[in-house]
């Protein structure tokens, strides 16, 4: 996959880039990120990348010239209207809170495309002419304002690169993590009764459940003696309820969305009675 970063702040993306599994991706060549300054899109003396409101306002908007100058520069770029349709396996990307919101879906979707476009806004905003004309969508990374999109620019490469195959170690793990199953269903990645604990970390649209490692005594704290001295159902069946407490506690919204067994629905109730124990 092919990345390029549209950013005022170049020197930002030193640390995502350099480090762990985005890292690894373009040294083994699945991933080549290139970083362009905007400002070297500018013709004005003081390399102005920002301007006032048209009808007044507070703050700065970014100007479509060096945003539109830049992406003309970058070569191999399919026409707008077939990266739109889906017949080019390509995105433009601006980064703004106005966007629809990146979860596990949308980062699959991407992890698909042969290359990807992230533009950084900044300020109060970039100028509409950029979202309207050039790019194809508008991604947020969450309910929240950022000063910038470089974070979030950074949060989709990083979650969209480790879904690249290959780019992850062991490719089960990022099945296997919370909310993936769904995403991933019908490709065998459910656990069958038979698989053991290994294949059972599907959490099916929930919370994942939590993990423990040595020492089984730390200051105290003693890892769960069923996942110590359990056997493989005992352990399954652990983990389910562990990952369906934890999911009604931090995200209840998540169990309106999955489709509860009626193993699942005794889980429930066990967790919701006092002496849930867990
Ligand atoms: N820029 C400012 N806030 C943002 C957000 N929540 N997501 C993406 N880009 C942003």
């Amino acid at each position: 996959m092919r990345v390029d970063i549209l950013t005022i702040f170049p020197d930002f993306f030193r640390g995502p880039l350099d480090y762990g599994i985005i890292r690894r991706a373009r040294e083994t060549g699945l991933a080549e990120v290139s970083i362009h300054d905007l400002r070297n899109f500018t013709k004005d003396k003081h390399r102005t990348v920002d301007d006032r409101p048209f009808g007044g306002g507070e703050g700065m908007v970014l100007k479509p010239e060096p945003i539109f100058e830049c992406l003309e520069s970058l070569g191999g770029l399919a026409p707008r209207a077939e990266r739109i349709n889906g017949s080019a396996k390509q995105s433009v990307i601006v980064l703004s809170p106005q966007g629809a919101r990146l979860d596990q879906a949308l980062a699959a979707e991407l992890s698909t495309l042969e290359r990807i476009v992230l533009i950084c806004g900044r300020y109060e905003g970039v100028d509409d002419r950029v979202s309207e004309h050039l790019a194809d969508r508008e991604v947020s990374i969450g309910d929240y304002v950022l000063s910038g999109g470089e974070l979030g620019a950074a949060v989709i490469l990083d979650t969209v690169v480790r879904l690249i195959p290959g780019a992850v170690g062991n490719e089960a793990s990022t099945r296997q993590e919370s909310f993936t199953e769904q995403l991933f269903a019908g490709e065998g990645a459910r656990a069958t009764p038979e698989s053991g604990p290994s294949s059972t970390c599907v959490s099916g649209g929930l919370l994942d459940y939590p993990h423990y490692t040595r020492p089984a005594d730390f200051r105290g704290m003693a890892v769960p003696e069923v996942l110590v001295n359990g056997n493989h159902e005992d352990i399954r069946r652990w983990r389910r309820k562990t990952a369906l407490a934890k999911t009604l506690r931090n995200r209840p919204d998540l169990l309106e969305r999955v489709t509860l067994t009626d193993e699942d629905r005794e889980l429930l109730d066990e967790v919701r009675s006092p002496q849930a124990g867990i």
